[in-house]
């Protein structure tokens, strides 16, 4: 197929272009680089340097693809409740402007990075697509509200989405083809990552006393590369049988925040510094995923999400900045 992944220069979508790519498809980056890399684009793949905000330019630019992966956004939950008129902007209207351009260029299936923020505090762990999806966060709300776009355009337009709502991405491509660092990482990992090389002086723990075996937060970790292989599985599956479908993506297990520093001290070598502070306000203790859906509906099991596989990857990118 001839793809348009849209924010494919940024970290996941830098990993769900390689992994189209490898399945023998014919791919197309469009970013505007606000935080996506060059580094991190394939020669063998198209580039338009674009903006989603630019509805002409948009438009021009996804005439002729078979299938677009939309994964550009903002996504900084904190700055998202701080500055909500950006979010709107960049991710509501962006969104709109890519499934008007679907519309008018005749494009019919559409993968949607949609994200484990829709569904605010849990009522139950793990969380399935049954959850209510109450979010917390502007951000969270931003990815409920195109999901439910996704639902009208399917509805009266025909066209088929996939919307992916992946848990906590990390990790690094398997083979070590993708080496473009996160730009200002709030995400664990990364965090981690940059205190081991020593980017930055300490990782602050936020919370020590939840209800949790060593008192941190427990999250659900998934790899960026099984996060790109189910994003093939999901169009293939939403081209096939002309239906649209909404599941999560996690890898089932609970880490907590000091099993992840542990293991990235003992995988580093690093003390790396860690400084307990007060919780978050809004984080909850635990947060796992059922993906049971992706599995029945696109036999899709998380196979790289262990957890020395996410910081090995993940410090194979980093050691270089040491
Ligand atoms: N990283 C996670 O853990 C996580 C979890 C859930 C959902 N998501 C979602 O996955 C998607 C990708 O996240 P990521 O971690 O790769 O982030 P990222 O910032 O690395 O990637 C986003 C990409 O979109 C591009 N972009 C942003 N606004 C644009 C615009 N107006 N026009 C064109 N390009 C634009 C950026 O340059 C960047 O390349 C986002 O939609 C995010 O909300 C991420």
């Amino acid at each position: 197929m001839k793809i348009l992944i849209i924010g494919g220069a940024g970290y996941i979508g830098s990993h769900v272009a390689r992994e189209f790519l490898d399945r023998g498809h014919s791919v197309t980056v469009f970013d505007n680089l606000s935080s996506g890399l060059r580094g991190n684009l394939f020669p063998e793949a198209g580039f338009i340097h674009g903006d989603i905000l630019d509805y002409t330019g948009l438009s021009r630019a996804s005439a002729g693809f078979d299938a677009v992966v939309h994964l550009a956004a903002f996504k900084a939950v904190g700055e998202s409740m701080v500055k909500p008129e950006k979010y709107s902007v960049n991710n509501i209207n962006g969104t709109v402007n890519i499934l008007n351009a679907a519309v008018e260029g005749g494009i019919k299936n559409i993968v949607f990075s949609s994200s484990a923020a829709v569904f605010g505090q849990p009522e139950y762990i793990p969380v399935d697509e049954k959850h209510p999806a109450n979010p917390e966060s502007y951000y969270g709300f931003t990815k409920l509200e195109i999901e439910r776009f996704l639902g009208w355009y399917d509805k009266l337009k025909g066209i088929r989405f996939a919307a992916l709502r992946y848990f906590n991405a990390a990790g690094y491509d398997i083979k070590g083809r993708i080496k473009g660092l996160e730009t200002n990482p709030a995400n664990l990992i990364p965090v981690i990552m940059e205190a081991a090389c020593g980017m930055r002086e300490t990782v602050q723990i936020f919370g020590s006393d939840y209800d949790t075996p060593d008192g941190t937060g427990v999250r659900d970790y998934v790899h960026v590369s099984d996060l790109a292989i189910a994003h093939a599985m999901a169009l293939e599956y939403t081209s096939k049988n002309d239906k649209s479908i909404t599941v999560n993506l996690g890898s089932e297990t609970g880490i907590s925040v000091l099993e992840i520093v542990e293991a990235a001290r003992r995988i580093t070598g690093k003390p790396i510094p860690a400084t307990i502070v007060g919780r978050r306000a809004g984080d909850p203790a635990k947060l796992t995923a059922s993906s049971k859906l992706a599995h029945e509906l696109l036999n899709w099991t998380a196979k790289y999400s262990d957890l020395d596989t996410l910081i090995k990857t993940s410090w194979e990118v980093y050691k270089n900045q040491q």
